[in-house]
């Protein structure tokens, strides 16, 4: 797989902590079922290795990934893990060589100018931009466009469902990451039909 294709099946890739291994295959089904199938399940809690066991195993229709890679030993648990594609929130030439030979597509998270450059360098074109809001938000994003023109990025921090259509009207940003579809007190609350909504709400999100 080449990461661009994540961003054929929506505009939204959400950003996923999962603390209870329970909480996994159900969040995943209810995601799915709103219309989202990339999911990225963030390697932040004890249990998230076990987490993409299950939705691996028994949701085999979601595209499943590992956010929050930041070693190459985090990229080899997850894709011994089932995971499809790996998200760093920075990068290193060592992640990205390990990625490449292990076969593991990788969305490189960048917010300078010399980090695009050492990922562009390394054969990445398609990049995390991280994070959005506090790296520079829209203007940043556009300045970059201007030296960076055969680069896209997927923005995630601090975008909510009422600021993702701005950032998906730029040219250079194919999809975009957030942690609002699944709320914790929505998690916490077994409430997975709220889940399901925002899912829905995000799939159905355009360029404004
Ligand atoms: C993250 O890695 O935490 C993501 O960028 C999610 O950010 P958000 O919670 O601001 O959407």
């Amino acid at each position: 797989m080449n990461t661009l294709e994540l961003a054929g099946h929506g505009p939204v890739i959400p950003v996923i902590v999962i603390n209870q291994l329970a909480d996994a295959v159900p969040m995943a089904r209810a995601l799915v079922e709103g219309g989202v199938k990339v999911l990225e399940v963030t390697l932040r809690t004890p249990v998230a290795l076990q987490c993409m066991e299950a939705i691996a195993r028994e949701v085999p229709e979601a595209i499943l990934g590992a956010g929050t890679v930041r070693s190459v030993a985090d990229a080899k648990a997850a894709l011994n893990a089932g995971c499809k594609f790996a998200v760093s929130p920075g990068y290193t030439s060592e992640i990205g060589r390990a990625c490449r030979e292990m076969g593991l597509p990788l969305l490189p998270g960048t917010a300078t100018g010399s980090e695009v450059m050492q990922a562009n360098a390394d054969g990445y074109f398609f990049l995390k931009f991280f994070p959005a809001m506090q790296a520079g938000g829209i203007p940043m994003l556009k300045a970059l466009a201007g030296p960076f023109t055969d680069v896209v990025f997927c923005p995630t921090g601090g975008i909510t469902l009422e600021t993702a259509p701005q950032f998906l009207a730029l040219p250079n940003v194919k999809v975009c990451g957030g942690s609002w579809l699944t709320p914790a007190d929505a998690v916490k609350a077994g409430d997975w039909a709220r889940i399901t909504q925002l899912a829905k709400e995000a799939a159905a999100l355009r360029a404004a």
